[in-house]
């Protein structure tokens, strides 16, 4: 439970907003007399402060001048009357993190805390798991605690100490790329080059002279002798991304590159040794391609020395408040926008989608939004058509699982509940009642309704019969 403070001189407003945001969840203190209000601010625990900017006694600006001295962690937000934007502005720069001018709608309020305190909590946990993870050593792009990508983190990590040839899997956009790069970054290798290449994106004769170098004059338009990614690499990491979807003959060179650590430049005589750690990526099922023929065995189980797979976006759900942060702030930066708030039903439509282009979509979107979205706000109203009525096979599935029936389901968490208060309540039905926040009659109409009586009664009988007396 956050604690809140509010100050201001008008005894209802404290009322009003302090009903409100109990409401919500909050503890809320609040305090008329400002002069008592540097005891509190020394003494009590908080997370965040309200205050009128037109104060008796003090001046709303000393209370805010005071918290950015003594207590800079509490985020302030200043109340101004309509008319005093210039107060307000003042404020800003002074350090308040937001205000809201007088009459104001309490539900922005309501938004305005939730938005500030959530990002509170979000520097905190960051902090915390960049200690945790040593950030120092560059997952400082990688965003996400869960718990499967930890599991990535200590693969990488592990990875990084060995210069076998790794294979990433994971469906488009899960950040198998970035994965490569921080293995990269963390290997002996970190300071040498990282050379990235698409093998899907060229046709087999290009891809070949990319990768191994040409001779000049192997082919028209080879005018010089050119190094392949192979020797650019040297010393370094070569990321062969789509590596599924090379042809045949590719394959079989890039087998012999890897057997022998030799390689031979397109129309050249040369053997030249190569020193590279080789990380391959796909988005297909290597497996299934062996079995159509499209992929070499002997290849497949080179590169898979070790490998890992990057969990798609729906397996890790928790991680999206966090990724939606992130681009948030980097494309209110980059597009020079305010910082956007974001509603709450946005995050339930994000974690309700599937997210079949996973991190890279969900990028794309808060790219888009702040793009267009002119309102300080991002609501459902902000979203494309496709978040909110995503197309049935985009909807996470795991929420309702198959055969499910909202009565029954109901029902089964009435009962585990009556079940368990009963037994806290010693069989007293209106202790029961009670404690599960209904009335006597009620109760009773609900062990009618799932016959619990019966049942009741039976292991009454039961256990009076166990404990009879032996004569
Ligand atoms: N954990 C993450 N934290 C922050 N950004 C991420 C994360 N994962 C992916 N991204 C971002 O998502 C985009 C896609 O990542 P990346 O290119 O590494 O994915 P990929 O798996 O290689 O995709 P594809 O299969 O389509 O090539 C990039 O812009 C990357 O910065
Ligand atoms: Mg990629």
């Amino acid at each position: 439970m956050e604690n809140i403070l509010i100050i201001d001189d008008e005894k209802s407003l404290l009322d009003l907003l302090s009903v409100v945001l109990k409401k919500e969840g909050y503890r809320v203190k609040t305090c008329l007399a400002p002069t008592k209000v540097f005891d509190i601010l020394e003494n009590e625990e908080l997370d965040l402060l309200i205050c009128d900017i037109k104060l008796p006694q003090i001046s709303g600006m000393e209370v805010l001048k005071y918290v950015r001295e003594n207590r800079p962690e509490i985020p302030v937000i200043m109340i101004t009357a309509y008319g005093s934007l210039k107060q307000a502005v003042e404020a800003l720069k002074a350090g308040a993190i937001d205000y809201i001018l007088k009459p104001f709608d309490v539900e922005e309020l309501k938004i305005i805390i939730a938005q500030e305190l959530e990002k509170r909590r979000l520097k905190e946990e960051n902090i915390l798991l960049k200690r945790n993870l040593q950030e120092k050593y560059s997952f400082e792009n990688m965003i996400g605690k869960s718990k499967a990508m930890q599991e990535v983190y200590s693969l990488i990590e592990k990875s990084a100490g060995t210069d076998s040839t790794v294979l990433i899997t994971g469906e488009s956009g899960t950040g198998k790329e970035m994965a490569a790069r921080a293995l990269h970054l963390l290997s002996r290798r970190g300071e040498n080059p990282f050379v990235s290449i698409n093998c899907a994106a060229l046709p087999e004769n290009l891809l070949e002279s990319e990768l191994f170098g040409h001779a000049r004059g192997s082919f028209t338009g080879a005018v010089a002798d050119k190094k392949g990614m192979f020797e650019v690499a040297t010393r370094g990491t070569l990321f062969l991304d789509e590596v599924g979807e090379t042809s045949p003959w590719t394959q079989v060179k890039l087998l012999r590159a890897l057997q022998e650590r030799k390689i031979r430049r397109v129309g050249g005589t040369e053997e030249i040794p190569v020193d590279v750690r080789i990380i391959a990526a796909t988005n297909l099922d290597l497996k299934q391609r062996i079995g159509e023929g499209k992929f070499r065995e002997e290849l497949y189980y080179r590169l898979n020395v070790i490998a890992f797979e990057m969990p798609p976006l729906r397996k890790r759900t928790e991680d999206i408040p966090l990724l939606i942060n992130h681009f948030l702030q980097k494309y209110c930066q980059q597009m020079e926008k305010k910082m956007k708030r974001i509603a709450p039903e946005v995050f339930n439509y994000f974690e309700m989608y599937a997210w079949p282009g996973n991190v890279r979509e969900l990028e794309n979107v808060i790219e888009r939004v702040v793009a267009i979205e002119d309102r300080e706000t991002v609501t459902g109203a902000s979203l494309p058509r496709e978040i909110v009525f995503p197309p049935k096979k985009e909807i996470r599935q795991a929420l309702i699982p198959p055969n499910f029936n909202l009565m029954t389901h109901l029902d089964d968490v009435s009962k585990k509940y009556i079940g368990e208060a009963r037994m806290l309540s010693g069989g007293n039905l209106r202790k029961t009642a009670s404690l599960l926040g209904v009335s006597y009659r009620s109760l009773r109409h609900l062990i009618d309704k799932f016959g619990l009586k019966e049942a009741d009664r039976l292991e009454r009988e039961e256990a009076s019969a166990e404990y009879k007396p032996q004569l």
